[in-house]
């Protein structure tokens, strides 16, 4: 082989392993994928179908079990799935502005540029930015304009295509992200760091549910692989279509889980007191500089004003 192939080889591996998300190659997505479809136990929760199948659900804990059996008939159903298109759509409305679902997208992106913004709508409490569905007259009276609440137990997540999360961690909390629509996908990590050994790579689509726990998977990565239009994601993208993915989440914290087998030592190392143990606050990896911070899980919309919203929305 001549030198110049050699270094040409080199540069397509280098520019290869530089993409954003998961900076992998071809072939470790594929051993990657591999690896998360032999894991035991699975970090996906299904039926089995044969003998080892099963052996790899066996260990999935019951509380566990428990959630994804409540959220298992869960979808958006059309009607939603249309309107939060028309929201997330990278054109202005027959009116001038932007959907609501864009417009949070924009500021997000202001407020972060590290990396391709999503959304979190609580499904309980107050968001930091319900104020602006009033200013689309959706809702009469959101009585606030501060952050809002942190820590709802459940979530619903909007993933614009080819939008990601930093590489996170769910703490001590125990939870599921059940997939409601379009498609997404989940790496998961042995340890919160940026070279973190990663487990495996998983595909959801609707009705698929991927677990954690503090002993297992509890720091990932989600992105949405769908068409998110021209361009390469990566920091500062913001696609150019309505394609998403959606995700609901639970998380519950250690004393909400009389069904996991508690660790009651105390946490004596002076690190660890700086470590998020419940659902109020997360720890992450920060894109630019690859340095653990924590993100108090402020969300973005409120579950009753979204649904107002969507509900509102003119579909043709
Ligand atoms: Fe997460």
């Amino acid at each position: 082989m001549t030198n110049s192939k050699h270094i040409k080889e080199d540069h397509e591996h280098e520019a290869c392993e530089k993409e954003y998300p998961f900076h992998i190659t071809k072939e470790e997505d594929r051993e990657l994928r591999q690896k998360a479809a032999k894991a035991i136990p699975s970090p996906v929760i299904s039926q089995a179908s044969f003998f080892d199948e099963y052996v790899q659900q066996l260990m999935i804990p019951p509380v566990v079990m428990d959630m994804a059996r409540k959220a298992e008939n869960m979808r958006l159903s059309p009607w939603e799935v249309a309107a939060m298109r028309k929201h997330l759509s990278p054109f202005k409305h027959h009116h001038g502005k932007y959907g609501l679902l864009r417009k949070i997208l924009h500021l997000k992106a202001k407020a972060d540029p590290s990396h391709p913004p999503y959304i979190r709508v609580a499904c309980t409490g107050k968001s930091q930015y319900d104020y602006l569905a009033e200013a689309d007259g959706h809702t009469q009276k959101p009585p606030h304009k501060d952050k809002g609440d942190v820590g709802s137990p459940v979530v619903l997540e909007i993933w614009p295509a080819q939008h990601y999360s930093p590489i996170h961690s769910h703490g001590e909390t125990t939870g599921i992200v059940f997939c409601l629509a379009g498609q997404l996908d989940v790496m998961l990590y042995d340890s919160l760091d940026w070279n973190a050994k990663k487990l495996g790579l998983t595909t959801l689509n609707p009705g698929q549910c991927a677990w954690l726990s503090k002993d297992t998977y509890p720091v990932h990565r989600v992105y949405c692989p769908l068409n998110g239009g021209e361009g390469k994601t990566g920091p500062r993208f913001m696609n150019s279509t309505e394609e998403f993915g959606a995700s609901f989440h639970v998380y519950l914290n250690e004393d909400e889980t009389p069904m996991m087998p508690h660790d009651h030592e105390e946490h004596h190392d002076d690190n660890e007191k700086k470590i998020s143990h419940t659902r109020n606050a997360f720890d992450y990896i920060k894109e630019k500089d690859k340095t653990k911070d924590k993100f108090k899980t402020h969300s973005d919309l409120s579950w009753s004003v979204l649904r107002r919203v969507l509900a509102e929305t003119e579909l043709s």
